[in-house]
């Protein structure tokens, strides 16, 4: 049983002990008051009891509790209990919670119970079978909690799928082996679509940025296309996502050092952030129409791949000349926005492991958000606030588009003149494949389009409680808020 404290309560919540007996309630209530317990953030004291462990863990001042303090304590608390304690875990809100702090504290337990140990022998793990949780709060909460518990658990399912896609190395998750997956989750689904195009059709339709970027490699290249509830709004606007799902990024020709490359298997988290968005989307019920496009290709130095100086054909019909083999991130990313204009969007967001230039501007923190449009960028920062997955709004000048397209044997260059604002260039590279439409009164504009890049925040965050190792997931939440709370 685990009990959250808030700091300087100097006796027993009211509720702490109803079930033990005689014995335990005193022994956990002389615990609850102790002097060795401060109810400072993450500080924890257990009891041991007849039948039940009681863990009383600090979650600092009431006064001051956050959902953030309250999700990354319910994380730490799961990422402590030992798996010889049982199945069980009963949370017991006392008095002074609201019901959003009690779902995240939740959310977080949910959230961190995750292990990727599929290709590992693990005796220990194989005999648990896995947490059931319980949350005990005042009557008058049940409803909400019952409704919010049930829809966390939900979005949480996305948040794990994305983080498993990430996991997988780049041996077992190649780009039509994630289209092989999107079409098995697809299955026996009434509201959801995948369609997948294999090299042939890429060819056929002529998404040269992808094939350039995945020819090289003797796992081609693929694009994947997800429609949630696509009879629904037939006639409306509807939000389109697309994600940058290199499965690996060897840099090819222009070849990473040893010391970039290892992790490089993570390249396709926009990819699996997409995925997971949509599994995120469909468990909870959301009624809407949404569509995703994820652009997949390994990108390998060999005799077939693409090379520095290459003048390449996209989907637009833009040119652009290769700089770095190394920068394809945004030359597969050129064709799936191009592609999700003909879909009518709302708007329309990618995610992008796309620079290194944006970890160094942001570090691990928060994603780097670009934006054509004012209110869909407030909207996405707003919506990464609310659950903790910091999206920060970053600069798309004139000057980082001029620098792009000043090319002297192309439409667009894939890299900039210098190494300065890295982040910013490519963001800039890929505003020239937004496309403009008319509005009714015939005037026209780019559609809205945001750009997500999460070098940083998609991998080994240190400080992310929720997460121990490897794929974060980041994103799913805060597009699932997005769309669902619009
Ligand atoms: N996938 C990388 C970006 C990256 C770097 C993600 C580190 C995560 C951690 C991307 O394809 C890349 O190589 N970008 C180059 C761009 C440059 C060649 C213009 C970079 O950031 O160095
Ligand atoms: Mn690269
Ligand atoms: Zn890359």
């Amino acid at each position: 049983m685990i009990i959250p404290v808030f700091k300087g309560v100097d006796k027993a919540p009211n509720n702490t002990t109803v079930g033990l007996g005689r014995g335990a309630s005193i022994a956990v209530k002389a615990a609850a008051t102790s002097e060795g317990f401060s109810g400072k953030v993450g500080k924890s004291l257990s009891v041991w009891t007849k039948n039940c462990t009681v863990i009383f863990i600090g979650v600092g001042k009431k006064e001051i509790l956050t959902h953030k303090i309250a999700r990354d304590t319910g994380a730490k608390v799961l990422a402590r209990l030992s798996k010889d304690l049982g199945s069980e875990i009963v949370v017991r809100f006392t008095s002074g919670w609201s019901p959003e702090n009690m779902t995240a504290f939740a959310e977080g337990i949910m959230l961190r119970d995750y292990v990727f140990d599929k290709y590992q022998k693990n005796e220990d793990e194989e005999k648990h079978n896995g947490w059931k949780l319980e949350c005990q709060a005042h009557e008058r909460h049940l409803d909400y909690l019952t409704n919010s518990l049930k829809s966390a658990s939900l979005v949480v399912t996305g948040v794990h799928l994305a983080r498993d896609l990430a996991n997988e190395p780049a041996n077992r998750l190649y780009p039509e082996e994630f289209g092989r997956r999107a079409l098995d989750w697809a299955e026996g689904k009434d509201n959801v679509e995948v369609e997948v195009w294999d090299y042939a059709r890429l060819k056929k339709e002529g998404m040269e940025g992808v094939i350039a970027v995945g020819k090289g490699s003797i796992r081609k290249p693929c694009m994947v296309f997800f429609r949630l509830n696509p009879d629904q709004q037939k006639d409306q606007q509807v939000p389109c996502i697309v994600g940058k799902g290199i499965t690996f990024d060897t840099g090819g020709i222009s070849i990473k050092p040893t010391q970039g490359m290892w992790d490089m298997k993570y390249d396709m988290h926009g990819s699996a952030t997409v995925f997971g968005l949509f599994q995120a989307l469909w468990a909870t019920g959301y009624e809407g129409r949404v569509n995703g496009i994820t652009c997949m290709a390994e990108n390998m130095p060999s005799a077939e791949a693409y090379r520095p100086g290459d003048v390449i054909d996209t989907y637009s019909g833009k040119t652009i000349e290769i700089f770095s083999t190394d920068a394809e991130g945004r030359n597969v990313l050129s064709d799936g926005l191009w592609k999700s204009a003909e879909l009518n969007p709302s708007y329309i967001i990618d995610l992008a492991t796309l620079t290194g230039a944006c970890v160094v501007a942001l570090g691990q923190e928060a994603s780097g958000l670009w934006s054509n449009d004012d209110k869909l960028r407030e909207k996405i920062h707003q919506a990464g606030n609310s659950v903790d997955e910091l999206a920060w709004p970053m600069p798309l000048l004139p000057a980082f588009e001029k620098e792009m397209t000043s090319s002297k044997f192309a439409d667009v260059r894939n890299g900039g003149k210098g190494r300065y604002g890295g982040a910013n260039t490519a963001a800039a590279f890929l505003k020239q494949f937004i496309q403009d439409r008319e509005d009714e009164s015939g005037e026209k504009s780019a559609i809205p389009w945001a750009h997500l890049d999460i070098a940083g925040t998609a991998w080994n965050v240190d400080t992310n409680a929720c997460v121990a190792h490897g794929g974060t997931g980041v994103h799913v939440r805060t597009l699932h808020h997005l769309i669902t709370q619009g």
